[in-house]
């Protein structure tokens, strides 16, 4: 790589590097080192058409078979009665046009580009062509995450202990499946502009495939990924007008559901009856740098360096993202399902609190947690 790129990637990210050491546990961030330097720096999820990323964990075979975990066992029932079919369930005729105003993607209102003046003074049809560009990149960021998803629930699936839990992660393996073939097929079809991963959620998807511990998986897919996909794929629901994408939204939230429900109920026991100390307090630092990751996320870069990197810097648009409107709204909506199921299982410590609190995530930790299986209230958005 060119050492200017190198050195360019570097400064862009100081910031990150600076909020994630504030946490201060050396364990942590030595284990989240190696895949940032290849996310940040190398930007190894955008330097051609594949990465091939080594896993280290260990496959649990049970000869025994019991079924002892009847939560699990009621979980798969339901996983199996709600299977639909990606192809034949969506009504792919529907057209998608980013000037029919009717069925806009997404409304104006809920993006935060109307708060750059720039943006304002745009025609029309050209603030249209954008919030194309904005809706085709975070169905994009999607996308990556449910590809990591589905790699994730083939790894849980081998390594998790319980067989109950295997019978369910065979399901959820089918669901992300079927998550990339619609994502995949929505942006290439309907909205043909696909846009390559970010850093941050390369970072944090490289970090739980590459870990060897089957609970981080679990941590950072079914409670962080997931949960943060379940809060925003239902406010991009509520804010689209666009029929085939809110049908999409909808039967994947369901599914979704389910998943964030798998982790809750996996780690519960896990996580406050069989860790020492010093490993409990690892898993929280590990999902606070994890949280991080996925607020810095939603900075849109990718977007930003094709639209307004020749108007503004890099940090006046950080500022100006994380201080819109749309962004505390869209934060909210990811976090609130996050923070309450940290705290139920038992990683929302007075210790973390605090760091928590500076990023202005807390205000959830009393929400409703692990969603019901049928995720009635995301749908009545
Ligand atoms: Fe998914
Ligand atoms: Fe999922």
């Amino acid at each position: 790589m060119d050492l200017r790129l190198l050195l360019r990637n570097a400064v862009q990210n100081t910031d990150t590097v600076r909020e994630a050491a504030r946490i201060g546990n050396v364990r942590v961030l030595f284990s989240l080192l190696g895949p940032a330097v290849r996310g940040f720096l190398l930007q190894r999820g955008k330097s051609g058409g594949a990465t091939d990323v080594p896993a280290d964990h260990r496959t649990r075979f049970n000869w025994q078979y019991e079924q002892d975990q009847p939560e699990l066992a009621r979980l798969y029932a339901v996983a199996k009665q709600s299977q639909w079919d990606g192809a034949t369930d969506l009504d792919w005729s529907t057209p998608v046009d980013p000037h029919d105003e009717e069925h806009a993607l997404v409304l104006d209102e809920a993006l935060p580009l109307r708060e750059i003046p720039a943006y304002r003074r745009l025609p029309k049809r050209e603030q249209e062509l954008q919030r194309h560009s904005l809706v085709a990149w975070m169905l994009s960021q999607f996308l990556h995450g449910e590809q990591g998803a589905l790699f994730a629930a083939c790894q849980v699936t081998e390594a998790v202990q319980w067989l109950d839990g295997k019978f369910y992660g065979s399901t959820q393996v089918v669901d992300e499946g079927r998550h990339v073939e619609v994502f995949h097929r929505y942006l290439t079809q309907k909205l043909g502009r696909l846009y390559q991963i970010n850093d941050n959620l390369y970072v944090v998807i490289e970090s739980l495939m590459r870990d060897s511990r089957w609970d981080l998986k679990f941590l950072g897919m079914q409670i962080m990924i997931e949960g943060l996909a379940l809060g925003a794929f239902g406010t991009m629901r509520a804010t689209s007008r666009e029929p085939l994408l809110r049908e999409l939204l909808k039967r994947v939230l369901a599914d979704e559901a389910r998943h964030v429900h798998f982790g809750v109920v996996a780690l519960r026991e896990h996580f406050t009856t069989a860790l020492s100390p010093s490993e409990r307090r690892e898993r929280e630092d590990w999902a606070f740098e994890i949280a991080l990751l996925l607020r810095n996320r939603f900075l849109v870069h990718e977007f930003y360096e094709e639209y307004y990197a020749h108007l503004m810097s890099r940090s006046a648009w950080n500022d100006l993202i994380l201080r819109s409107d749309f962004m505390r709204q869209f934060r909210s909506s990811m976090f609130r399902r996050i923070i309450p199921n940290l705290k139920r299982i038992g990683l929302l410590s007075d210790r973390v609190r605090p760091f928590y609190a500076e990023l202005g995530l807390l205000e959830w930790e009393n929400g409703k947690a692990a969603p019901d299986l049928t995720a009635r209230e995301l749908l009545e958005a």
